[in-house]
């Protein structure tokens, strides 16, 4: 390689972490929980659909007054959630690696008790915490959550529970569960096996607005209607 073209790679090299730096403080620059969210174009062209899973007993059968996409604030309560922030984020992708503009994402999860807000549950609650909470994805299929790392409960290993709606696509309901934490110890069989694409893997948060946060990724991936 001569001198000249060795230069004009080692430029085009630079361009190109400079493009990505660039995408980062972007990405930083739009909110914190939406910082490490790949561009479109790196998903690749063919994805396998994200594995369903259960949907569980405590969908909400009436929703709270306050639904919006940070569960550790309950509107009208000056207090936050008791547990670990979490910052979770991600994109909505058809199998053809586009952006999902538009779909629905609910979330639902227990409080830092191992309680759900729901009719049907019972046990000590964190009134300060939303327990439900649904956003919707912007032009690029991204989307994030403010909530608290999830904490087992009943023999199942900590989970969020998720529902996501797309008018082009198949809804997926189906539960995220923390890496190296997900085994089942009882009640494996009624829940996905596939585990290993059903984790986040929670690290800290580089610029959080509370201490000790953290952060993670997820890509849901939906099937043509
Ligand atoms: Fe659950």
């Amino acid at each position: 390689m001569t001198t000249k073209s060795t230069t004009r790679s080692a430029t085009y090299a630079r361009r190109q972490a400079l493009r990505r730096g660039g995408w980062a403080a972007a990405a930083i620059a739009a909110g914190a929980a939406r910082w490490l969210v790949p561009p479109a174009h790196a998903q690749g062209s063919a994805l396998a659909p994200t594995p369903r899973d259960a949907e569980g007993p405590f969908y909400p059968r009436t929703f709270p007054a306050d639904v919006d996409a940070d569960l550790t604030r309950v509107a009208g309560r000056p207090g936050v959630a008791r547990g670990t922030p979490l910052l979770l984020s991600g994109r909505v992708l058809g199998a053809d690696g586009q952006p999902l503009a538009g779909a629905t994402l609910e979330l639902w999860q227990c409080d830092a008790d191992g309680t759900y807000h729901h009719v049907g549950a019972s046990g000590p609650q964190d009134d300060d915490f939303q327990g439900y909470g649904r956003t919707i994805a912007d032009a690029d299929g991204a989307w994030a959550f403010t909530t608290i790392r999830p904490v087992p409960y009943g023999g199942r290993p900590a989970h969020l529970h998720f529902r996501i709606s797309h008018q082009r696509s198949r809804r997926l309901t189906t539960q995220l569960y923390l890496k190296g934490e997900s085994s089942e110890s009882g009640m494996g069989g009624f829940f996905s096996r596939e585990r290993d694409r059903l984790e986040i893997a929670p690290v800290r948060a580089p610029a959080a607005r509370e201490p000790g946060a953290l952060a993670a990724t997820y890509t849901f991936v939906l099937e043509g209607a």
